[in-house]
């Protein structure tokens, strides 16, 4: 499938990030992956904590959301859903994925993938794709999102707000 470039923002904070994600979390169904990279302090996990919480906080659930950077994946049933967030930057090969059970979740949880280049070709095809920069000022990042299928329609609405904000420079 071909990754349609959905968004860009040059400079988003970490609270726009949060507020971003949050906004993402209703619109998440089993089966959908979102696919995360960026260098080491990028904000991958801080993505994906505010996601995860506000996923547990339709439900009145509250748990910490620990990274799962030592644990490779860390897995949550929130409803009777089950989210799974990972962490492949200590994956050696590829295919080590397959012993996580990682390629059956793709199909029936939600998966967020951080360090998802580490899964070169098996790359699910129809995720979403997150990238983060570093930015000159340390206190953003440059934000891509691409995907094909239909997240274009699915986040539009989404992307909208956020380019909409008061803090898009
Ligand atoms: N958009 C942002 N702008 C500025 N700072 C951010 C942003 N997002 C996250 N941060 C900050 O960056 C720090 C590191 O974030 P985080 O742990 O999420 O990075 P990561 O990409 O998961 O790193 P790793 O590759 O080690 O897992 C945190 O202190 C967080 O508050
Ligand atoms: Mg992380």
């Amino acid at each position: 499938m071909t990754l349609h470039p959905l968004f860009m923002h040059p400079a988003i904070s970490a609270e726009e990030m949060a507020r971003f994600a949050e906004s993402m979390a209703p619109v998440m169904r089993a089966g959908d992956t979102i696919l995360l990279d960026g260098p080491v302090g990028a904000g991958k996990s801080h993505f994906c904590r505010a996601l995860i919480q506000a996923r547990m906080a339709q439900v009145g659930h509250v748990e910490d959301v620990p990274s799962p950077s030592f644990t490779l994946v860390q897995t949550y049933d929130i409803g009777g859903l089950e989210i799974w967030h990972v962490d492949l930057y200590r994956l050696g090969d590829p295919y080590e994925m397959l012993e996580l059970g990682l390629d059956d979740a793709f199909g029936g949880a939600i998966c967020l993938v951080e360090w998802a280049e580490r899964l070169g070709d098996l790359r699910p095809q129809g995720a979403l794709q997150l990238t983060l920069a570093a930015n000159p000022n340390p206190d953003t990042r440059q934000l891509h999102l691409a995907g094909g299928g239909d997240w274009q329609r699915r986040l539009a609405p989404l992307i909208d707000h956020a380019a909409r904000s008061d803090h898009v420079r």
